[in-house]
Formats: structure tokens, C-alpha cells, sequence
């Protein structure tokens, strides 16, 4: 078996190592997936210009947002469920994040609870809108106590949609016949998972939500809580509750729309994240990159325009500067390094995507990353 060289690499890598229904809920989305193909179809569509003859032989990828500094433009976005692909999951892609100067986001759906992650580094951290306030003001209220610098909000789920490769694996929908046994099966012919995650890598329990769902045996029962828990009630009006609960830097992740983004600006947020939930959500919605142009004009430099969906290299994170993104969000990109080698491959994948954000500076003629703008793109 040849090693891992770049994400799509890892991709396969992760397809042979995790059992068959994870794989799927990662690499799968919403209905016929087209939102999830034109993501990365996009991003090839997209041209950089090749520019000679510029002295490159200092090259700067350092940025700062929200007052983080980053040694690249880049963040590992939320991924739910991260500690099921591998052991401690998140507190490893957290170590991986930490190592290379970057921030990583933890999802609300996680295995390892915010505390656990904050003892490797205190993340950026990710919420829905859930019809429990109660809980969301002491979740946040706990975030704020393991000090994370950023709360991500994301506005793009109020009701989920459907993935129908979950609906064959059973993950969702009704059980299939003989699922335990497929469940079974399916690990048993994933050793190498069986033993990392499902023996060692317990306990395995959504941490940030277990204390809202004390009854709960299983990770089943923390589906159907958040299932039935989320607010498809929510508009503008309601961000202003939150924003009281939570005193840092608050970004909107899951605007598509140039309207929603001047709304976003209007009622004070600090940032916003252009996606579509990685095509999970609304299949047929535009593609984040074709999006984000529009969108960047709305927002005028006022507040900073990150951008997720799609992002399998470090030439699309430039092209989606280039494009008016202050910095990219990777999420399947790093959840199949995860899954193939656990930190070991997060690390790599950010210091491959590091290395082509590196050569695509040099070749584009623009030695630092901060100016990266449309003129680096041919079309
Ligand atoms: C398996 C998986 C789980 C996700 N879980 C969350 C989540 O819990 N919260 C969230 O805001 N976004 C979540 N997302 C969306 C990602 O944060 C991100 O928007 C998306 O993955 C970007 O697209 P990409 O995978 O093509 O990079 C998830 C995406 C995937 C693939």
C-alpha cells in the first residue's frame, strides 16, 4: 500500500480503515449531492494566473483574525463525531491544530467534551440553535470557562437534511434487518478501528451534550435528543440572546446569501463563515466558492470572510483568497486523516495544504498571502 501524499490520498486511506457507516456520514451529503460535487467541481473550474519573474524567495502565509494570530490561513472546521473515527478524536486533531499554529473548531456533537479538548488547547467552539436555552447558556458559559477564544454559530441547520447514505447504512431512518449484527460485522472487518476506537477509545458518549440527556445508553439516544432539539423557529431577532450569553468574538458559519451577509453586518457580528455545510444541507444550493465573491463585496472588508466547502489543497485555499476570503475551513479534508492515521495524518494533510498554499504563492507572483487578491485569478 503506497503512504498517503495529499487529501484525496487520506480519503481512501480512511474509506479502507473505518468501518463502512462512518465513512459514508462523512464523506456523504445531502439528497443527490450536487451541492457536495460543486464544491470541489468549482474550485477546479477556477483559474490562477501564472506570473513570472517576481522575486518569491521570501514568502509570508501569516495572518491574523479576530485578533488569533495563524501561522496560515486555515482552520480545521467543526466536524461532529470526530472521536469515533479515531481514539480521543478531537483532542488529537486538536493536538494537530496546536503543533501547526492553527485554530481548531470543535463541533457541539462531539465524543470528547470541551473541557477535554481545552487541556490540549482551548478551541474555537461551535453551536446550534436548540430549543433548550437553558442548556445552550451553560454550554456556552462552560466554553467561556475553558477559555475559547471564538464561538462559531451555525445558522445553516434548522431543520437537517436528509442524507441518504445514511439512510442505507442505518445511521438514520429505521433500523435495517439485522442491524446489530451488521454493526457487528462491520467493525470486526475494520480491526485496526475496532481496537483504536471502539476498545480503546472510549468513553463514547456526546461529552458536551451527556449532562442534557442523563438517560442516554447509547450514541441513538443522543441523535434523537439533538434530533428532536433543534429550533427551526430561529431568526435574526434570536442572535441577539445569544450574543448576550457569550462575551468574545462571534461568528456566523452558513451564509450563502450577499443579503444575509449585509444583514450579518448590520446586527454586529464579528465574522462570518461563507458554506453550505460541506452540500449537507440544501443540495442545489450554489457551490461556497462561486458564493463567496458577491458575498465578499457585501461585507466590504468590514468584518472578516471565512470561507469552508470543497477545500482539498492549499491552491484552493488561495484561490478562495484570492476570491475575498480572509481564510479557509478544512473539514472532511481532515476528519479522513483523522480516520486513516489519526493526528499523524491531520499534521500531515496541514503541512501538505501548508506546502501547495506555499508554491501556489510563488507561481501566482505573490509572496504574501495577505495580498492575495483577484488578480491572481485568470477568469
Ligand atoms: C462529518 C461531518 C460532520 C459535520 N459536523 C458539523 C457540526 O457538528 N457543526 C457544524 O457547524 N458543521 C459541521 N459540518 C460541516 C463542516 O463544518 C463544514 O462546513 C464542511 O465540512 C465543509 O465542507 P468540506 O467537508 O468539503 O471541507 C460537518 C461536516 C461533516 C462532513
Amino acid at each position: 500500500m503506497s503512504r498517503p501524499a495529499n487529501v484525496a490520498d487520506y480519503r481512501e486511506a480512511a474509506r479502507r480503515r473505518l468501518p463502512h457507516v462512518l465513512f459514508e456520514y462523512v464523506d456523504g451529503a445531502a439528497y443527490a449531492e450536487q451541492t457536495l460535487r460543486a464544491n470541489t467541481a468549482d474550485f477546479q473550474a477556477l483559474k490562477l494566473r501564472q506570473r513570472v519573474l517576481v522575486d518569491v524567495s521570501k514568502l509570508g502565509l501569516k495572518t491574523e483574525i479576530l485578533g488569533v494570530e495563524f501561522s496560515m490561513p486555515l482552520l480545521l472546521g467543526p466536524i461532529g463525531m470526530a472521536g469515533m473515527y479515531a481514539r480521543r478524536g478531537e483532542c488529537q486533531a486538536a493536538a494537530a491544530a496546536k503543533a501547526a499554529g492553527i485554530p481548531f473548531c470543535l463541533s457541539s456533537l462531539t465524543i470528547c467534551d470541551v473541557d477535554e479538548v481545552a487541556k490540549v488547547e482551548p478551541p474555537w467552539f461551535q453551536l446550534y440553535m436548540l430549543k433548550d436555552r437553558g442548556f445552550m447558556a451553560e454550554y456556552i458559559a462552560r466554553a467561556q470557562a475553558a477559555k475559547c477564544p471564538v464561538m462559531l454559530f451555525t445558522v445553516d441547520l434548522p431543520v437537517p437534511g436528509t442524507r441518504y447514505r445514511d439512510v442505507r447504512t442505518g445511521l438514520s431512518g429505521p433500523p435495517q434487518a439485522f442491524q446489530p449484527l451488521r454493526r457487528a460485522w462491520d467493525g470486526i472487518t475494520h480491526p485496526g478501528w475496532l481496537w483504536d476506537v471502539q476498545i480503546n477509545g472510549g468513553p463514547h458518549s456526546f461529552g458536551n451534550i451527556a449532562a442534557a440527556v442523563p438517560e442516554a445508553k447509547g450514541l441513538g439516544d443522543f441523535w434523537g435528543w439533538i434530533g428532536r432539539n433543534f429550533d427551526a423557529s430561529i431568526t435574526w431577532a434570536d442572535i441577539d440572546w445569544i450574543r448576550q450569553q457569550w462575551k468574545g468574538p462571534f461568528v456566523l458559519k452558513g451564509i450563502l446569501d450577499a443579503e444575509d451577509a449585509r444583514q450579518a453586518t448590520r446586527i454586529g457580528v464579528d465574522g462570518i463563515i461563507v458554506s453550505n455545510h460541506g452540500g449537507r444541507q440544501l443540495d442545489g444550493a450554489s457551490s461556497t466558492i462561486a458564493a463567496l465573491p458577491p458575498i465578499a463585496d457585501a461585507i466590504g472588508g468590514e468584518i472578516p470572510v471565512l470561507l469552508d466547502g470543497g477545500v482539498r489543497s492549499g491552491l484552493d485555499v488561495v484561490k478562495a483568497l484570492a476570491s475575498g476570503a480572509d481564510a479557509c475551513l478544512i473539514g472532511r479534508a481532515w476528519a479522513w486523516a483523522l480516520g486513516a492515521t489519526g493526528e499523524k495524518g491531520v499534521a500531515h494533510v496541514i503541512s501538505v495544504m501548508r506546502s501547495e498554499m506555499l508554491t501556489a504563492l510563488a507561481l501566482t507572483g505573490c509572496p504574501d498571502v495577505r495580498e492575495a487578491g483577484r488578480e491572481l485569478l485568470a477568469n
